[in-house]
């Protein structure tokens, strides 16, 4: 009932909003309070999980959970965007609605470019969408099976899509939370592997056509961080930095459970044989086996909006990233933060790479290179040594807004000073982002920094990520957007996103070093262009 009632209205507000009022025509759409200027956002209504992104005929398709009805959570579609650099997206139609099997929960999208599936025509490959179906009516009766896994394909770069008329391919064995896939070709064993979320583990299945799948195993009941529900993974191979060695990454959302609280992602490396997921030895000691009783796991992002992200599918191998995007939220207040016609952004786009460490393989992230098309103006500022503070903003020769900084500094003579990033405003709104030297841990801290009042979940605390190791050089990037801030240290080791919502745009930018000196100081400012 529910999922029907939501089609029918949906004919009516089908988000391919007026030309006028499109972002991506130029107008001044898209300069509400709080609007993100460098991510992507629905024009209006709920999004949250960003799905199905694939890479197919020069354009990255970004699909998301879309309630188009309501600010708030509701009827689970997929809305869908696409971009040609990753930065600059152009809304498009909804492109999966409920039907009588349910509503469109999370999954991924490939292009199946042998036809496997027999969905191509005309000699072009089907572009496949793999997703969760949920169905209310179950739910609502005390069933457990009410969560499956359907297909779809497209075989117009996307823009339409048709439901296969044999889902679910994947029926449920009466198993509550069986959902958000995510498949991949592994040229290794010449099959598809989907892996999806069965509560607190993950589930691997195969086949050779999309449409008929088998169970292989399980991974991860004993291992890493159990806090809540495991939730969209993602699972891709890729080679360690500098050598020639391909593992496998097993991405894991998890809710509540995180780091700081609420929703976050733990990772985990190892092999695949084709079936089974199996550990890399020197892993394994960081997400300790579970029942030991002590929770340890490794994060891939340490702030409290970085939520559900998975990575592109079918990037060409000439190009050869592994692509990530988040949602920038936490569930813990998603449904809550003060924004006006829309609800939730998109992290930005980052690259993953694998690295070997001392503490064994770990993943860095850094923004996109395409981000850098959006820097406009530029200033250097060649500070020296710092013990106070120093406020940037008249010599910056643009206004504080949409920025990307980096700072480099040292720590000599085993100085231990705080040293940050501060935004503030002329009602004494202050965010501080960066290193506290005492705690050789990176910092966000919005606990002053605008309106919080909405949920007693959104700042109780500053948000700590421990540096993986003692350096006497330190290098931060920041993304400061309108309403988030996202850190990129420690060579793309620690990253850190977070939201804050100022009644007033910041408008000052000032340095600040406390508890002793940073030497060498040097930071770079760019002015972001906005991506509508
Ligand atoms: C994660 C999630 C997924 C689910 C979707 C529903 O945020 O709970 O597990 O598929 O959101 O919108």
């Amino acid at each position: 009932m529910l999922a029907l009632g939501g089609c029918l209205l949906l004919a009516a507000c089908n988000p391919a909003v007026p030309d006028d009022k499109n972002p991506s025509s130029g107008s001044a759409y898209y300069t509400e309070p709080h609007r993100p200027q460098l991510h992507f956002t629905p024009d209006s209504m709920w999004m949250n999980d960003p799905n199905g992104m694939v890479y197919y005929d020069g354009e990255y398709h970004l699909f998301y959970q879309y309630y188009p009805d309501s600010t708030v959570w509701g009827p689970m579609h997929w809305g869908h965007a696409v971009s040609r650099d990753l930065v600059r997206w152009e809304h498009l139609p909804i492109a999966l609605y409920p039907d009588s099997l349910g509503l469109i929960f999370s999954g991924s999208a490939v292009v199946d470019w042998n036809n496997t599936s027999g969905f191509g025509q005309n000699g072009q490959p089907p572009m496949i969408a793999i997703f969760t179906q949920h169905l209310m009516a179950g739910e609502k009766a005390g069933r457990n099976d009410f969560q499956y896994q359907s297909i779809a394909y497209s075989n117009d770069r996307g823009r339409t899509w048709t439901k296969y008329e044999g889902n679910p391919v994947i029926p449920n064995p009466g198993l509550r939370d069986f959902r958000d896939p995510k498949v991949t070709w592994d040229a290794g064993s010449n099959q598809w592997i989907m892996v999806f979320a069965v509560r607190d583990h993950a589930t691997f299945y195969s086949s050779k056509d999309l449409k008929h799948w088998e169970h292989l195993s399980d991974f991860g009941q004993e291992w890493g961080s159990h806090g809540g529900v495991w939730e969209c993974p993602d699972f891709f191979p890729v080679k360690v930095e500098g050598s020639g060695v391909q593992k496998w990454v097993l991405l894991q959302s998890i809710n509540p459970g995180a780091y700081n609280g609420g929703s976050g992602t733990q990772y985990f490396v190892g092999d695949f044989d084709g079936r089974k997921f199996t550990l890399d030895p020197g892993f394994a000691p960081a997400v300790r086996p579970y029942s030991s009783g002590v929770e340890q796991a490794v994060w891939l992002d340490y702030g409290r909006d970085n939520y559900a992200g998975v990575t592109w599918s079918d990037i060409p191998p000439s190009d050869g990233r592994r692509i990530f995007i988040g949602w920038m939220s936490n569930w813990d207040y998603a449904q809550s933060v003060p924004t006006g016609v829309w609800r939730s952004a998109s992290t930005l786009p980052r690259s993953l790479t694998l690295r070997e460490t001392p503490e064994g393989l770990r993943l860095a992230a850094q923004p996109v290179k395409e981000l850098e098309s959006l820097r406009k103006a530029e200033k250097v500022f060649d500070i020296g040594s710092l013990e106070d503070e120093k406020e940037l903003t008249a010599d910056l020769g643009f206004p504080v807004g949409p920025m990307e900084i980096a700072c480099d500094f040292q720590l000599s003579n085993g100085s231990r000073p705080a040293f940050s990033l501060v935004l503030s405003n002329s009602k004494g709104e202050i965010y501080r982002i960066g290193y506290d030297g005492t705690k050789n841990a990176w910092f966000s801290d919005r606990r002053l920094a605008g309106d919080t009042e909405f949920s007693s979940n959104f700042a109780q605390a500053v948000h700590y990520a421990p540096a993986p190791d003692i350096r006497e050089n330190q290098s931060m990037r920041v993304f400061f957007d309108v309403s988030s801030a996202e850190l990129f240290a420690a060579d793309g080791r620690i990253n850190l996103t977070d939201l804050f919502f100022p009644t007033e745009d910041f408008n000052r930018l000032t340095v600040v070093c406390k508890g002793g000196e940073v030497e060498n100081l040097r930071v770079t400012c760019y002015q972001l262009d906005p991506i509508w």
